[in-house]
């Protein structure tokens, strides 16, 4: 039987076995999917193991991202934009990577909660991988601007500069930190891309970047109302998302790439959520 897994520190989380098992009877698929913990310092030795004992493909997760780019033989253009990979794939002894995390978020904002973003202001919060992952695919729905904000506001003008010379967002991609943002008129769409929700830390957001008509995203899921969504709720929004549709959505990418059948992914979105309240 193919064989494929998810491969992070810590792993006992995650979704991804259940969410490709669904694919897989959905799609009539025979394959086995399992969770890999690998320690902080052994993740190629890990995936060299999982080589050698015939595996066909794995997710990568925090803390892996960034290493998994490294690892592989090719990198997809995407992958290479975010500098980090969610996906490999083995076949005739090399390793193709790709990220699937910016298609995942788009699909679920535009398709699954009916959310366009072309020519819709977006604001991103955060600049580490998570955020870097999505903005080249949010780059290319077209928004009228994209903003990204971050805690180091230096570290926000990187990214952004980063992406720029690379040729991805002129004129649209801008960087700040949390305070210039009262300066600036609301969003359609406001993306929580920092580990703060982990911690269930509130942002220092000024409220006027949220209007009732915002959609308030949060990457993070299964922890119900975060204290982002708390405070764009608190600040007006009515329109609050955490982030397992962006997961369940790279993982039909995933599975795609893999399998060539991409999975239907309303019902497995609709069987693994968690009411925002
Ligand atoms: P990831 O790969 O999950 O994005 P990361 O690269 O460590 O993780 O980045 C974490 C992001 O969350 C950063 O944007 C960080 O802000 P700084 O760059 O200013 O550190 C942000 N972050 C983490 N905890 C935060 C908090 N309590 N408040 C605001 N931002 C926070």
């Amino acid at each position: 039987m193919d064989r494929y897994a998810v491969i992070g520190h810590p792993i006992g989380h995650s979704k991804s076995p259940l969410i490709h098992a669904l694919f897989a009877r959905a799609t009539g698929q025979t394959l086995d999917y399992t969770a890999i913990e690998a320690p902080p310092d052994g993740f190629a030795a890990a995936v060299d193991a999982f080589r050698a004992a015939g595996g066909r493909g794995l997710n990568v997760t925090l803390p892996f991202k960034v290493e998994a780019c490294a690892y592989a033989d090719e990198v997809s253009p995407r992958a290479r934009v975010a500098g980090a990979a969610n996906a490999l794939a083995f076949d005739d002894g090399r390793c193709r990577a790709d990220n699937f995390d910016g298609v995942g978020l788009v699909r679920d904002l535009e398709v699954n909660l009916g959310q366009p973003l072309a020519g819709r202001r977006v604001l991103v919060l955060g600049a580490g991988g998570a955020a870097r992952g999505a903005l080249p695919a949010l780059l290319e729905a077209a928004p009228v601007a994209l903003v990204v904000a971050n805690r180091s506001p230096a570290k926000a003008e990187a990214l952004a500069q980063a992406l720029q010379d690379q040729g991805f967002g002129h004129g649209v991609l801008a960087a700040c930190g949390y305070a210039e943002l009262a300066a600036q008129p609301p969003f359609d769409v406001v993306i929580n891309a920092t580990a703060a929700s982990l911690g269930d830390e509130p942002l220092p957001l000024p409220p006027a970047v949220f209007t009732p008509a915002t959609l308030a995203y949060d990457m993070v899921y299964g922890k119900g109302l975060t204290a982002f969504l708390r405070q764009a709720r608190a600040a007006g929004a009515t329109r609050l998302a955490d982030g397992l549709g962006m997961l369940v959505e790279q993982a039909a990418e995933s599975f795609a790439w893999w399998r060539g059948v991409r999975p239907d992914t309303r019902a497995v979105i609709e069987r693994l959520a968690v009411p925002l309240t």
